[in-house]
């Protein structure tokens, strides 16, 4: 579809057909985060094709197809499922296939020896499964921690954790009472602006030092939730020690640590599940996105000291379906047959070096940042203030898709690529060619 030594394209869009599809999408369809009038006919590998015949290099979509658009081992597991059974209403009665996945997520989870696995349909279910699980074990704790900057879904309960931005919380109050953000390890603009390690990072010790003696009671906190790398906050990768100091500080006052890996687990930092570059383990670990390569399928793992135990406190309908487990076991035998966990390690740090060396021609590039092929950068007014440039970062994006590229934003001022994990170099030079382009546009 795509000949990445081509000239680069110029697109109107949308094209004369994609209007159409435009203008009866925006009559019908709720108003939802809508980047870009890319109108869809086809996807494959990395690549999109619109209904008007423009090509794209999609670096969007290895944060849910991580394995690629429409991977043909994964197509044919779903299609031989669909013969076999698409739902015989798992949480209620046995498979053979959802014993395997349910085993095969668990093994992802480093570090407990029991577990137990609850599966569901997205990101926000499998937290609200942590949630409920917690607070079902504790019942004298009610109180949950999450970070300034996290996000964690958009059902009550999650979207009650999230606090990315206002947008995701104006008029939506009351929240799920009890919940309390703390600020995140994000050195480039550190809330309390200070300097990693002269802060001795205090952004993590303040919870035990002021938050536990003058607004949280330890004794109440039955959960905290931490991204690994905070994801729609703007792809923020804190230090080691960050993560290390919150979950010490969770084992002594024993409150559930809780991993969401939903946006960077899955391979793309190079690592199985983003939690190993810290090197902790977790009470409760929520799976989705990229675990069933574009079908709609999340995952909760648990310590089995935090299962319900008792029928009916917990279930769901679509849990374990048989397109949801087919997708799983296909990806995860992909990710393993392909060693896509390693590629996207090297052609992660292939990628960081390509955006570093663009930071050098571009001054409006305040930071670059990332683990594997979850990376991002981020425009500022200028370097020494570190002034987040929204505008710029929207013009950038937008040209960026005239010319061919599909990226999303992250955060105020950045934008994320997670490409799929089967990017290759040509596909990584063509993408840096088309930002190069953009920046200077913009
Ligand atoms: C870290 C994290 N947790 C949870 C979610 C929610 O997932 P979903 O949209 O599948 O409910 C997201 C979605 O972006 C996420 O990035």
């Amino acid at each position: 579809m795509l000949d990445t030594t081509s000239a680069i394209p110029t697109y109107d869009l949308p094209g004369p057909r994609g209007r159409e599809i435009v203008a009866r999408e925006t009559a019908i369809v709720t108003t939802g985060t809508k980047t870009a009038p890319v109108v869809v006919k086809r996807a494959q590998g990395v690549l999109v094709e619109d209904v008007d015949g423009n090509v794209f290099l999609d670096f969007t979509n290895g944060m849910v197809a991580a394995t690629g658009h429409s991977h043909p081992k994964v197509a044919a597991a779903i299609a031989e499922q669909a013969q076999q059974w698409l739902f015989i209403n798992s949480p209620d009665f046995y498979s053979p296939l959802q014993a395997e996945v349910a085993e095969r997520l668990a093994a992802l989870v480093p570090g407990i020896a029991r577990k137990k696995v609850f599966l569901c349909n997205s990101g926000a279910e499998a937290n609200e499964a942590a949630i409920k699980a917690t607070r079902w074990n504790k019942p004298t704790r009610k109180r949950l921690i999450a970070f300034l900057g996290a996000f964690h879904g958009r059902t009550m309960g999650a979207n009650a954790l999230t606090a990315s931005k206002v947008a995701q919380r104006a008029r939506f109050t009351p929240n799920m009472p009890d919940v309390h953000h703390v600020p995140y390890a994000s050195c480039y603009r550190c809330p309390y602006k200070m300097t990693y390690p002269a802060c001795d990072v205090w952004c993590a010790r303040i919870l035990e030092e002021v938050y536990f003696k003058q607004l949280i009671p330890p004794d109440e906190v039955a959960a905290i939730f931490v991204e690994p790398i905070q994801g729609e906050g703007g792809y923020i990768v804190p230090p080691s020690e960050f993560i290390h100091i919150i979950r010490d500080i969770a084992q002594r006052y024993g409150i559930a640590y809780v991993d969401d890996e939903v946006q960077a687990g899955i391979g793309k930092t190079g690592k199985m599940l983003a939690i190993e570059h810290h090197g902790v383990t977790a009470d409760c670990t929520s799976i989705g996105k990229a675990v069933g390569s574009g079908v709609a399928v999340a995952a909760q793992v648990l310590d089995a000291g935090l299962d319900f135990g008792e029928k009916g406190a917990h279930s769901n309908t679509f849990g374990g379906n048989g397109v949801a487990l087919a997708a799983v076991k296909a990806t995860l035998n992909v990710i393993r047959e392909e060693h896509l966990v390693e590629r996207a390690r090297d052609m992660g740090e292939y990628f960081l070096e390509r955006l570093r060396g663009l930071q050098e021609r571009h001054a409006a590039i305040g930071d670059v940042r990332g683990k594997g092929l979850m990376l991002a950068i981020d425009f500022v007014t200028d370097r020494t203030s570190r002034t987040p440039d929204a505008e710029l970062r929207d013009r950038v994006l937008e040209r960026c898709f005239v010319h061919g590229l599909m990226l999303l934003p992250a955060g105020f001022s950045a934008l994320r690529f997670t490409p799929a994990l089967i990017v290759d170099r040509e596909h990584i030079d063509r993408a840096v060619a088309v930002l190069d382009r953009a920046i200077r546009e913009a």
